[in-house]
């Protein structure tokens, strides 16, 4: 089968600050929610938190070298707001800049190219005590960080995420309260959700005019929506409603400047209070590429009959999106594995946005309960199939024209998987928490291989014939 990866792909890994780096206390970090939140009784499984996480902070070195030999090209990590900032404001800690320094210099020197999320849920804890994405001034404080991180690595680094995964910053941070900060208040959620669209207006520009080579891109959480009953009203327009809530909000944000009338017309005036004269101008901000983070399909089912709306008649979380059995194969999440929804996905964002001239997917992989063996190897074959066959469907998008232009599984290394704990490993390298010892498994052997061949592939392509 002919290549349909250009020369110029890249393939890498992904991680974020809070899941992997540990040293929560160490020079001079401040404390962010995820601090706050995990420390609170009840939050995460079995009281988890990322005090020690991976010990990245300290083992950033050895881990760039593995990155290396499991022929990695871009690593997407993120920059931890309170270890710069500790309190939010403009006080610089340096001890925490350097870390990144360092980092991005150890990426170069290996040949692997720095990918830098600005927010990876890690805010500062000073700056939710002032009431988080729920306040306006918050996206404001986004924007003077980002620009002074972007002066300082933008002549090593290129590749900038604003914000990942703004749909759960502001729903599952404000209105489910699963994650960090935990708040269920549908007025705070909204104007999270607001907020972070202005967030990365502001903020692309921000970076753009401190680093004129700098790509900015912003992360989001997508999905295909399929119902199981296409004839049926009340689905479709629930399935419109979803779709609009996760897939559109932030495209259509800094494609048009303005949100998805499905949902502008269902909060009527609750949205509108957050919204002032001229934000539209802030939020059509244009992109250089869309990362787009994809695990699975969604299937929604016929709305059960005994679904309550939420509290402020709220549709979030969906009560009766539940109710239609989710196919198996399943991931250790409950996640059913549909490769082929990202070659959808990737398909429907080039046709319904042709504005986004590349895409980068920025995660993609799966959970799995990886036990050593005797030898201590770990053949996770069902990770290893579900990055082939996702990859495969990848390629037959970039086959029918999709501009994608990069590939990161999700993650590196097992890691602190937010309200689960360490009781989801999504790595491509195993780590001991006891001994911090890391060992790639078979998935990462078979990810390894994968680029290799793709390198050597595309180099074929390029030679001239005869
Ligand atoms: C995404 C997050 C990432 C990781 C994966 C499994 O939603 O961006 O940090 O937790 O899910």
């Amino acid at each position: 089968m002919p290549n349909p990866f250009p020369r110029e792909f890249k393939w890498g890994v992904a991680t974020a600050s809070y899941q992997i780096e540990g040293s929560s206390a160490s020079d001079g970090r401040g404390t962010s929610i995820w601090d706050t939140f995990s420390h609170t009784s009840g939050k995460t499984v079995n009281g988890d938190t990322g005090d020690v996480a991976c010990d990245h902070y300290r083992r950033y070195a050895a881990d760039v070298a593995l990155m290396r030999e499991l022929a990695i090209q871009s690593y997407r990590f993120s920059i931890s707001w309170p270890r710069i900032f500790p309190n939010g404001d403009e006080k610089l800690e340096p001890r925490g800049f350097d870390f990144y320094d360092r980092l991005v210099d150890e990426l170069l020197e290996a040949g692997i190219s720095p990918m830098a999320t600005l927010y990876h849920w890690d805010l500062p804890q000073a700056l939710q005590d002032r009431g988080g994405w729920a306040n306006r001034e918050t996206a404001y404080a986004f924007a003077s960080y980002a620009e002074k991180v972007a002066a300082r690595l933008g002549d090593r680094v290129e590749q900038w995420v604003t914000l990942n995964e703004p749909w759960c910053v502001a729903w599952l941070g404000y209105m489910s309260g699963v994650h960090a900060p935990g708040i269920k208040n549908l007025d705070q959620a909204l104007a999270a959700a607001h907020h972070t669209a202005l967030a990365h207006g502001l903020a692309t520009r921000a970076i753009r005019s401190a680093s004129s080579t700098a790509n900015v891109g912003l992360a989001l959480n997508m999905t295909n929506y399929r119902v199981d009953d296409p004839g049926n009203a009340d689905l479709s327009t629930l399935a419109d409603l979803m779709d609009a809530h996760v897939n559109r909000w932030w495209l259509d944000a800094f494609t048009i400047g303005a949100y998805p009338r499905a949902l502008t017309d269902f909060y009527g005036p609750k949205l509108q209070a957050h919204i002032e004269p001229g934000d539209e101008d802030i939020l059509r901000v244009g992109t250089d590429f869309l990362g787009i983070n994809y695990y699975s399909d969604s299937f929604l089912g016929v709305p059960a009959a005994d679904a309550k709306p939420m509290q402020d008649g709220g549709l979030f979380p969906f009560p009766q999106a539940a109710s239609s059995p989710i196919p198996e194969p399943k991931t250790a999440m409950g996640w059913p594995i549909t490769a082929s929804g990202i070659r959808d996905l990737l398909l429907r964002v080039s046709r319904d946005w042709p504005s986004v001239e590349a895409i980068a997917i920025t995660e993609n992989g799966a959970a799995f309960d990886d036990v050593p063996s005797e030898d201590g190897r770990i053949l996770d074959h069902q990770r290893a199939n579900y990055l082939t066959s996702h990859i495969a469907a990848v390629g037959e998008a970039v086959e029918l024209g999709a501009p994608v232009v990069s590939y990161h599984a999700w993650s590196f290394l097992d890691n602190f998987e937010w309200a689960e704990g360490y009781s989801k490993r999504f790595g491509l390298v195993y780590v001991d928490y006891e001994s911090q010892n890391r060992t790639p498994k078979l998935s990462a052997e078979v990810y390894r291989s994968l680029i290799l061949a793709h390198a050597s592939d595309s180099e074929a392509v390029q030679q001239p014939v005869g």
